[in-house]
């Protein structure tokens, strides 16, 4: 039974939580330890159901102190932002609670996702391509990895994996750690991702790929698929991706375009340079959560040749779901999950919104930002710039005067300005120093929001330098 009242309530909260995310006075997240909020929160189920003031208690606690993603201070992670059209998707899809997997119980979904797949082919230059939903990038990953070893080894589906064949996959040194969960999941094992070198950018230097292949095959190993990032997760790198197109095919292995960060540049004519090749991959993972601002989770993974997916999947003949009705394909014959959420009406939504058009001035948008704040750390004499732009994201650090150990300093720069919820940024290392990492994922920002953001380190760091 529906609660009027509650469901009234509800709706009224969501419109004025998303008027604050505007609001630079509300704070990006009021941090308490997980020893306050089991004080605060009463997170135990009990034997009888909440009562009406009860429970909008735990939605005005559950709002109050969650991590404001949508608000413009929120710059930690790949994804941020709130797509308005995406979220009435969200809930509308949620509202009518359909599984992917079968056109009889998802038509409309099914021709929606059916046309975003062929949309995304269209800029992936996949001609004959397909491709599927999936729960993120990481699960991209792994389905694409899947489809390498069943092109190499068919077998392998039905007697599983066999040591001997010494299977060997390729990634750049800064790859996301997906890909040894993929090779874990597998059972081809992480010791067998081999990392590439990348260059002082973190950019994949093609003649160690090619190096580290031949290397490879001289020891009598069978190595069966390549990943080219797009982009690195802390630097923003884009590997060329045509010149280890060309590499691949001399070695005849798949090549993956592992663009679950920053496979959205592909939308932007001004930027798809980046991706140069990208129609000579054999699979391309592409995360509308990250860039495109679609709420978690949108995932897609694309394959350039029609009948992979297909592969990779064993037993379909289960007469109990699949009734191939109105002869239009059911999705769940090409998909690692059986119930799947819908995912592609929430993008539909959006692209339809925005049009072709003002996504791909979203993406610009994103890009101008990043490079406005690069600006910023190169005027600023206590930054310092520690890593050439290469997308989305800046790596630099805050230095101040005198005998301090800088990445102390900057960790606890970061610590400070995170609790005191004015911005969040986030940090990583490159090589043993440590980076500040901003990033541009919410292409609603604004020079004004980044303005905010530095204003609030250089005074979180006086502070610290006051104080010492
Ligand atoms: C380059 C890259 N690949 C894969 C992933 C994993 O994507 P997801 O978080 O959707 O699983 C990430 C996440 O940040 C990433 O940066």
């Amino acid at each position: 039974m529906v609660n009027k009242d509650l469901l009234k309530y509800s709706f009224e909260r969501v419109e004025k939580y998303i008027d604050s995310n505007n609001d630079d006075s509300s704070p990006v997240v009021k941090f308490r330890t997980s020893a306050e909020l089991s004080e605060i929160f009463n997170f135990p189920v009990a034997e009888e159901g909440a009562s009406y003031s009860e429970f909008t208690d735990y939605i005005e606690q559950y709002l109050e102190y969650s991590v404001r993603t949508g608000n413009k201070q929120f710059l930690n992670q790949l994804y941020s932002g709130f797509n308005f059209p995406a979220f009435l998707g969200e809930v509308f899809t949620v509202a009518a609670n359909t599984s992917m997997y079968t056109y009889e119980v998802a038509p409309v979904a099914t021709m929606i996702e059916k046309e975003m797949i062929n949309l995304m082919n269209s800029y992936a230059g996949y001609k004959s391509g397909d491709g599927i939903f999936v729960t993120g990038g990481s699960n991209a990953n792994l389905v694409a990895m899947l489809s390498a070893r069943n092109r190499v080894f068919p077998e392998g589906r039905f007697e599983g994996y066999d040591n001997n064949l010494q299977l060997k996959a390729f990634v750049n040194e800064q790859a996301h750690y997906s890909f040894e969960t993929a090779a874990n999941v597998l059972g081809v094992g992480s010791k067998n991702v081999i990392k590439v070198k990348a260059d002082k950018n973190g950019k994949l230097i093609p003649s160690e790929l090619e190096k580290a292949l031949s290397e490879s095959v001289a020891r009598g190993e069978r190595p069966f698929f390549v990943a080219a990032t797009c982009a690195t997760t802390l630097a923003g790198a884009y590997d060329p991706i045509d010149e280890m197109a060309e590499i691949c095919r001399k070695y005849h292995v798949w090549l993956h375009a592992d663009g679950s960060f920053g496979g959205s540049v592909i939308l932007s004519d001004k930027h798809r340079h980046l991706m140069k090749g990208i129609e000579m991959t054999d699979s391309f993972a592409w995360n509308p959560h990250k860039l495109m601002n679609i709420p978690l989770i949108c995932s897609v993974l694309l394959v350039n040749r029609k009948e992979t997916l297909y592969r990779n999947i064993t037993d379909i003949n289960t007469d109990y779901i699949f009734h191939d009705i109105d002869e239009v394909e059911d999705l769940g014959k090409k998909s690692i999950q059986c119930g799947r959420r819908v995912d592609a009406v929430k993008l539909w939504f959006a692209w339809k919104y925005y049009g072709k058009k003002g996504y791909r001035e979203r993406i610009d948008n994103s890009m101008a930002m990043a490079k406005y704040a690069e600006d910023v750390v190169k005027r600023d004499p206590n930054l310092e710039l520690l890593i050439d732009r290469q997308s989305f994201t800046v790596c630099f650090r805050y230095v101040p005067s005198g005998d301090i150990d800088l990445n102390t300093f900057n960790l606890e720069l970061r610590e400070n300005m995170r609790k005191s919820g004015r911005s969040i940024v986030n940090y990583g290392y490159i090589g043993k120093t440590l980076a500040l990492r901003l990033v541009i994922a919410n292409s609603g920002v604004e020079e004004s929001d980044i303005d905010l953001f530095f204003n609030h380190l250089s005074a979180t760091a006086s502070d610290m330098i006051n104080n010492r």
